[in-house]
């Protein structure tokens, strides 16, 4: 087991105009399973290198459980990766590929061969040992090149995208079975994944990146729930976050949300113990926390006119227009909308996400106790 340790460590490539990591100190607790989590170029597996040690650090340093190892070799780490492309021996047969860390030891054959056993019935893939990768789909590659780690038993895991290549069903599986593996291993696992369901189904912690940054590192539920940003708000979630600058002021006992184009949303009561940031600010709210239902004849509340409808099982939404701001709401079970009909919709404050609309940081709406 190992607590892992970026301090300041800074990731430069030749022929790069940017950084591929900027400054970035963050731990990957003990015996924890944190995911990393970024679109494309975002920097996780340049991460994932450089606690390998297969790539050197351009400055900063890197601890394994308080100790420096920014210059200790690979092998000397005692951490396993599975690469991207899951690099196998095309030569050997898939029992050969998982026994071979084994035989570099100088495992005795039958010792091996019993560890491969073990670790082939953990993944499922005990009926293709005996054949060789070309022999076999991606996903059973994938397992593979997993049983190649596992059977090391190392004290820290890099996986890079390992299951990218399972069809839906076995991707659901195969993540109760990592997450069975890592309860059983207690080893500190680092996953990285672009696929946010993967990130909420197995990561203990989440690691939120984007061009060589880290945005947020948190629980699932908080990444979810209390995004550090926009881009982390915009990132999480099926549909994409409504967003929208507006000025948000105190009523007559309700607070009020002007836009811009003369939209005026009623927010509602303020909320016991809850702090709505005053003036300018840039206002984020899921589709899923927007009611659309139908409106007929409605006159008060936030009435709009519908663009397109769209059904995410289990839900429908409609993308509605108002007053200029173009809003997805989640439609009310047993209503049914189409183009061109009046919508009203409802908007609570509580599900509302307030971000400052110049540094795009969360705004801190959570109550907080004056001492007495
Ligand atoms: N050896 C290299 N030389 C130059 N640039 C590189 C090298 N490896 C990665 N990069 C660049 O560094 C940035 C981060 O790359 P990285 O592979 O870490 O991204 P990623 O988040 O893993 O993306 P993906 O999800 O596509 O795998 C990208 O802009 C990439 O083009
Ligand atoms: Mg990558």
């Amino acid at each position: 087991m190992a607590e892992v340790r970026l301090d300041g460590v800074v990731k430069r490539y030749r022929g790069l105009a940017h950084d591929a990591l900027q400054e970035t100190s963050v731990t990957f607790k003990d015996g924890l399973f944190t995911c990393i989590l970024g679109p494309s170029g975002s920097g996780k597996t340049t991460i994932l290198k450089l606690l390998a040690g297969i790539e050197e650090v351009t400055s900063g340093r890197i601890q394994f459980d308080g100790v420096d190892v920014t210059n200790v070799t690979p092998e000397r780490r005692d951490v396993a990766m599975v690469f991207q492309s899951y690099a196998l021996y095309p030569n050997m047969t898939a029992r050969d590929n998982i026994a071979f860390p084994l035989q570099l030891r100088g495992l005795p054959r039958a010792e091996r061969y019993r560890r491969v056993d073990d670790v082939a019935a953990m993944l499922g893939i005990g009926p293709t040992l005996d054949r060789q990768p070309r022999q076999l789909s991606g996903g059973e590659r994938q397992r593979v090149a997993l049983g190649r780690a596992i059977v090391r038993e190392p004290k820290v895991f890099l996986l890079d995208e390992p299951i990218s290549n399972l069809d839906a069903n076995l991707r659901m599986t195969t993540r109760e079975e990592l997450k069975r593996i890592h309860a059983e291993l207690k080893a500190t696992f680092i996953y990285v994944t672009h696929d946010q369901d993967d990130a909420s189904a197995m990561g203990d912690e989440v690691v939120v990146m984007a061009a060589g940054r880290i945005h947020q590192a948190d629980k699932p539920s908080d990444v979810y729930h209390r995004p550090a940003d926009r881009f982390v708000a915009s990132f999480l979630g099926r549909l994409p976050m409504n967003f929208l600058t507006g000025t948000v002021s105190d009523g007559d006992g309700s607070m009020l949300l002007h836009g811009e184009g003369g939209l005026a949303i009623d927010l509602g009561p303020r909320a016991n113990g809850f702090r709505t940031p005053e003036g300018q600010v840039l206002i984020g709210i899921r589709p899923e926390s927007v009611l659309a239902t139908r409106a007929v004849g409605a006159t008060t509340g936030v009435v709009g006119k519908v663009t397109l409808t769209e059904v995410v099982p289990p839900d429908s939404y409609v993308t509605a227009s108002v007053d200029g701001w173009s809003v997805r709401a989640r439609v009310v079970e047993g209503d049914e909308l189409q183009p061109g009909d009046s919508v009203r919709l409802r908007f609570s404050l509580r599900t509302m996400h307030f971000f400052d609309p110049s540094s795009e940081q969360r705004l801190e709406t959570a109550s907080v106790e004056e001492p007495s």
